[in-house]
């Protein structure tokens, strides 16, 4: 690949803990971390704060004009900023999460955060770099030395999201994590491995059990 430093490409659906699990072997590396899902947060934040209609393609489009974003990858500090607004948690809030499918499926959303994200993937830093999303191991990276699809069971992954998300019955959170899925695997295939994408399914797995088997894949590949 074309890329100056270790570059490992983590897709999955919502709830499969990719997020978690890439942040905590990004650490065990000693690499960087990028959660690409913020960089759609934090557009869909900034339409909401705007009172932007996010159903309407051109005007997220315009959104990107000036879209001062930044994301942190070190994986001990993952503060997103946008304007001078920390989004931290903000991006987190379900309106957020209700909101981001309808700014993802826009394609020249995809290109301008697809560029960005590949700037951080080969800034000068760390001697490597785990970046999450949908279409890491397709789209933004394809061409990364480790790519991994991570996958659970759809009870599995529900489980874990009801357990993040207080204050909503399980019963809404399974709703609209199922539904932002449906939505999302329109635009990109998340669900099925794309040629010489490792499947590491964690259904089984402990968080840890889920963490080692990742980095035992990271240094696999790269020995
Ligand atoms: O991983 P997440 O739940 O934080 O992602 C938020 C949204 O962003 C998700 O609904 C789909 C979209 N997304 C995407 O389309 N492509 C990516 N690489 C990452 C996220």
């Amino acid at each position: 690949g074309h890329w100056t430093r270790v570059v490992v490409a983590i897709d999955g659906p919502a709830g499969s803990g990719k997020s978690s699990v890439s942040r905590a072997a990004a650490r065990a590396l000693g690499y960087e971390f990028l959660d690409t899902g913020a960089g759609y947060r934090s557009l869909a934040w900034l339409g909401l704060e705007r009172g932007t209609d996010l159903e309407d393609p051109e005007a997220v489009v315009g959104l990107l004009d000036g879209f001062d974003y930044a994301i942190g990858t070190d994986p001990d500090d993952v503060r997103v900023r946008v304007g001078d607004v920390d989004v931290t948690a903000a991006i987190r809030e379900p309106r957020v999460s209700g909101a981001v499918s309808s700014i993802a499926r826009v394609p020249q959303v995809r290109v301008h955060l697809n560029d960005l994200f590949r700037s951080l993937l080969d800034a000068p830093g760390r001697p490597g770099i785990v970046a999450e999303g949908r279409d890491i191991t397709t789209v933004v990276a394809p061409d990364a030395p480790v790519r991994i699809l991570l996958t659970a069971d759809e009870m599995a992954r529900l489980a874990r999201r009801a357990g993040e998300l207080d204050g909503q019955s399980d019963a809404d959170v399974a709703r609209q994590v199922l539904e932002r899925d449906r939505r999302d695997s329109q635009v990109v295939d998340f669900m099925t491995a794309a040629d010489g994408v490792l499947t590491l399914d964690s259904t089984q797995l402990t968080f840890d059990e889920t963490i080692d088997a990742v980095v035992s894949l990271i240094r696999a590949a790269i020995d």
